[in-house]
C-alpha cells in the first residue's frame, strides 16, 4: 500500500481485522485497497475522498436506472413507512410476478428469492423434483452463483481441466463433495457437437441443461442460435429440462436474451435488475414445472420458502423499474450502448491496439486481442492477461470510470453521449498507453 492519505486505504486496513480479506464481496477487490463509496447518483458514485467517477458497472448489471432513481426511491420510501417484510403476503408481490410474467412467454409462473444464486439453485432443484433425475449439464467455465452443483468447473484451469472433448468436473471450493463433482455433467461453450456427444452419454441421467445465453466469465460473447437450438432438442427428446441462467441477460431485451433465439426454456432464473437495487432472484417458467412448489398438493416435490423473499421494499423497487423499462426504453438504451460500442472500435482502429469488443444489449466486454475468445479454455486468465488488462483498468480508473473487473460495462438508463464519449476519450488513451 502507498503512503499517501487515503480514507479508503484505512478504512481497508480496519476492515481486514473484522472481514476475511477485508471484504463482504470479492469483486470489490482492488489493489492496492477498494473503493469506499460515500453516495452516488444518476450515473456517478463519488468516494469517502470526494472524487466522482462515472459508474459502468451498475453494481455487476443490476441498476438498470442508475443510482438513487427518484422514483424507485420515493416508492420505496413510501413503502419503508408502510413496514419493510412481514410473515403475511402483499398485493405488490402479485404485481410485480403478473408484471415479470407479462415480459415473456415462457414465464407462466414465478416464485421470488433473493439472490440469482438462489434463483439458480432453486431451478436446479426444481427441475429434478420435476424429472426425478439427479444430474446437471453445464457450460465449463460459467458462472452462475454459489449454488456447489452450478459451480462446478468455473474455475478450470488447464492443469485440471481434461481432454477437450471430455472436460473434467472441477470443484470451486475445496471440500466440495465428490458426488456434487459426479452429477455435473461439464460441456463445451458453442460447440453443439461435442456438447451432444458428450450429453448422450447421460440420456435419461439429466434433470435439467443449465445455461446463460451469453456468460460474462467465458468473454461475455452470445451463445450461437445453432447451440441453443441443438441443446433445446436434445432436452426435450431425452425428457431434461433447458433451463436459462437471465440472472444478467435479461437487461437484453424486454423479455431476456431468450427473446433473439426463439426457443421457450422450461425454467428461467432471474434477478440482478428485476429488484431495483434490492437483493433478488426469481424462478419463472412453465406452469408444469413450476407446480413443483405448489404446497397446496398432497405430496409436494419441491418445499420452498425464504425469511425476506418477495419481500415488499424489493417487489415495490423492482416493480418500479421494471414498469420503466418498457419497450422503448430498452431500445433506446440498446442504441446508445450500439453507438458506444461502434465507437469503441473505431478508437481501436485508431490506436492500432490488439483489442476487441463483444457483447449485445446494454452490455460490453472489451478483450486484449484481435478476436473475442470462443470458449473458457480460450478465456482463461493467464497472469499476463489480467497483468495487461489491469493496466488498461486502473487507467481508466484513474480517469474516473468505474468498470466490471473483467472490463465490462452495463450501462444505464440515465446515461446520455456525455458519458459514453467521455468514456470513449478515455479508453483510445489507454489503449495507446497499453501499446507503448
Ligand atoms: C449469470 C449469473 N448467474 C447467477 C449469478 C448470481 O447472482 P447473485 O450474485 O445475485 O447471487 C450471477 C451474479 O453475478 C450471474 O452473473
Amino acid at each position: 500500500m502507498t503512503d499517501t492519505p487515503s480514507r479508503s486505504r484505512d478504512l481497508y486496513q480496519r476492515a481486514l481485522e473484522s472481514l476475511p480479506g477485508g471484504v463482504s464481496r470479492n469483486t470489490v477487490l482492488r489493489s492496492p485497497f477498494p473503493l469506499y463509496a460515500d453516495h452516488a447518483s444518476g450515473s456517478r458514485i463519488t468516494d469517502v475522498e470526494g472524487v466522482e467517477r462515472i459508474d459502468f458497472s451498475n453494481n455487476m448489471t443490476s441498476l438498470i436506472h442508475g443510482h438513487a432513481y427518484p422514483p424507485v426511491v420515493e416508492a420505496v420510501e413510501a413503502q419503508l413507512r408502510k413496514g419493510a417484510a412481514f410473515a403475511v403476503a402483499t398485493e405488490i408481490e402479485i404485481e410485480h410476478a403478473e408484471h415479470v410474467l407479462s415480459r415473456s412467454e415462457s414465464f407462466e409462473q414465478i416464485r421470488f428469492v433473493n439472490s440469482g444464486t438462489e434463483a439458480v439453485m432453486g431451478a436446479v432443484k426444481a427441475a429434478r423434483a420435476f424429472t426425478g433425475r439427479p444430474k446437471i449439464a453445464k457450460v465449463e467455465g460459467a458462472y452462475h452463483g454459489l449454488y456447489d452443483f452450478a459451480e462446478v468447473s468455473q474455475t478450470s484451469r488447464p492443469d485440471n481441466w481434461g481432454d477437450e472433448r471430455h472436460p473434467e468436473s472441477t470443484p470451486v471450493a475445496y471440500g466440495t463433495p465428490a458426488g456434487v463433482l459426479a452429477d455435473v455433467v461439464v460441456i463445451p461453450f458453442n460447440d453443439p457437437d461435442t456438447a451432444i456427444e458428450i450429453l448422450d452419454q447421460h440420456r435419461g441421467e439429466i434433470a435439467a441443461v443449465l445455461l446463460d445465453p451469453m456468460p460474462h466469465r467465458i468473454g461475455l460473447v452470445p451463445a450461437s442460435t445453432e447451440f441453443v437450438q441443438r441443446l433445446r432438442q436434445w432436452t426435450e427428446a431425452d425428457g431434461s429440462l433447458l433451463v436459462f441462467d437471465e440472472v444478467i441477460t435479461f437487461r437484453t431485451e424486454v423479455g431476456g436474451f431468450q427473446q433473439r433465439y426463439g426457443v421457450k426454456p422450461d425454467l428461467t432464473a432471474l434477478g440482478k435488475m428485476i429488484g431495483g437495487g434490492f437483493p433478488v432472484g426469481a424462478i419463472t417458467g412453465a406452469r408444469d414445472v413450476m407446480q413443483v412448489m405448489n404446497p397446496l398438493v398432497a405430496d409436494v416435490r419441491m418445499p420452498h420458502s425464504g425469511t425476506f423473499s418477495a419481500n415488499p421494499i424489493t417487489m415495490t423497487a423492482g416493480l418500479t423499474t421494471m414498469r420503466l423499462f418498457d419497450a422503448a426504453a430498452v431500445a433506446k438504451l440498446n442504441d446508445l450502448a450500439g453507438e458506444l460500442v461502434v465507437s469503441m472500435r473505431e478508437a481501436i482502429e485508431r490506436s492500432g491496439a490488439n483489442a476487441c469488443v463483444v457483447g449485445a444489449g446494454s452490455m460490453f466486454r472489451v478483450h486484449l486481442s484481435k478476436e473475442p475468445p470462443r470458449d473458457h479454455r480460450e478465456a482463461f486468465m493467464t497472469k499476463e492477461k489480467s497483468g495487461e488488462l489491469k493496466v488498461l483498468l486502473d487507467h481508466l480508473f484513474d480517469e474516473g470510470f468505474i468498470m466490471i473487473n473483467t472490463c465490462s460495462l452495463a450501462l444505464s438508463t440515465v446515461m446520455t453521449k456525455d458519458e459514453t464519449d467521455a468514456f470513449v476519450d478515455a479508453f483510445e488513451r489507454g489503449l495507446v498507453r497499453l501499446k507503448s
